[in-house]
């Protein structure tokens, strides 16, 4: 059973909220920022939970896809006339798209990281990642204990959480299997990273992955 902050959009925002301090949305706007930096034209939102990216694809004209597996999210998604794929997104088919994107969740595949790897690269050449990289599920007694437990999907307790330093690490592991470039945009409470394939359309990536500092 999904966790109850992941039973409604509602809840989820609010734990959101106090986790962010009130800074929730803000994370989306970073990543619709770099999606508006580039002509896009269709995007596909991996874990998306909420709706914030979709309403702006929806107003730009940019075709948006959502993939989570949690079905209250999906329902609400739906609901709002959104194009969504309900499941385990290692295991759904993946919409070829200019740009995929994914907040805040990149934890729940610390385990699977080479096949999510895998998948993203058959189906895009633009990947725009925030992570969580300092945050209480790290942090010992009661608080910490209630964030890692809080983000049950429906599968299981996801209490793994990247640092920054693990994620880089990762980034670069997953840099050599697939040669894409990665550009750090900021590091803060999350970690808001660029990474990019020469496509088709021949559009170059950025730098070779080194810290924003
Ligand atoms: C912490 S929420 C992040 C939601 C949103 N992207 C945001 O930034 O607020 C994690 C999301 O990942 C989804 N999720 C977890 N494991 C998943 C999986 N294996 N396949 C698809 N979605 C998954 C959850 O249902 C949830 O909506």
């Amino acid at each position: 059973m999904p966790s109850l902050i992941y039973s409604h959009i509602q809840l989820y925002r609010s734990a959101m909220n106090l986790l962010y301090a009130g800074g929730y949305r803000q994370r989306f706007q970073h990543v619709i920022d770099l999606l508006g930096a580039v002509p896009t034209a269709s995007v596909c939102d991996l874990c998306f939970g909420d709706t914030v990216i979709a309403d702006w694809c929806a107003a730009h004209d940019v075709r948006w896809t959502g993939v989570d597996i949690n079905p209250h999210f999906c329902a609400r998604a739906r609901r709002r006339g959104y194009r969504v794929i309900e499941g385990d997104l290692l295991s759904v088919d993946l919409p070829a798209s200019d740009a995929f994107v994914m907040a805040g969740s990149l934890y729940h595949f610390n385990d699977r990281l080479p096949a999510l790897f895998d998948a993203v690269w058959q189906r895009s050449s633009r990947w725009i990642l925030s992570e969580p990289v300092r945050n209480l599920s790290s942090s010992g007694g009661v608080v910490g204990r209630w964030a890692r437990r809080s983000a049950n999907p429906g599968d299981r307790h996801a209490a793994f959480r990247f640092n920054e330093e693990s994620l880089l690490e990762m980034l670069r592991d997953q840099q050599r299997r697939h040669g894409f470039t990665c550009r750090v945009v900021s590091s803060d409470r999350d970690m808001l990273v660029v990474m990019e394939r020469p496509g088709a359309d021949g559009r170059a990536g950025g730098p070779a992955l080194e810290s924003h500092r």
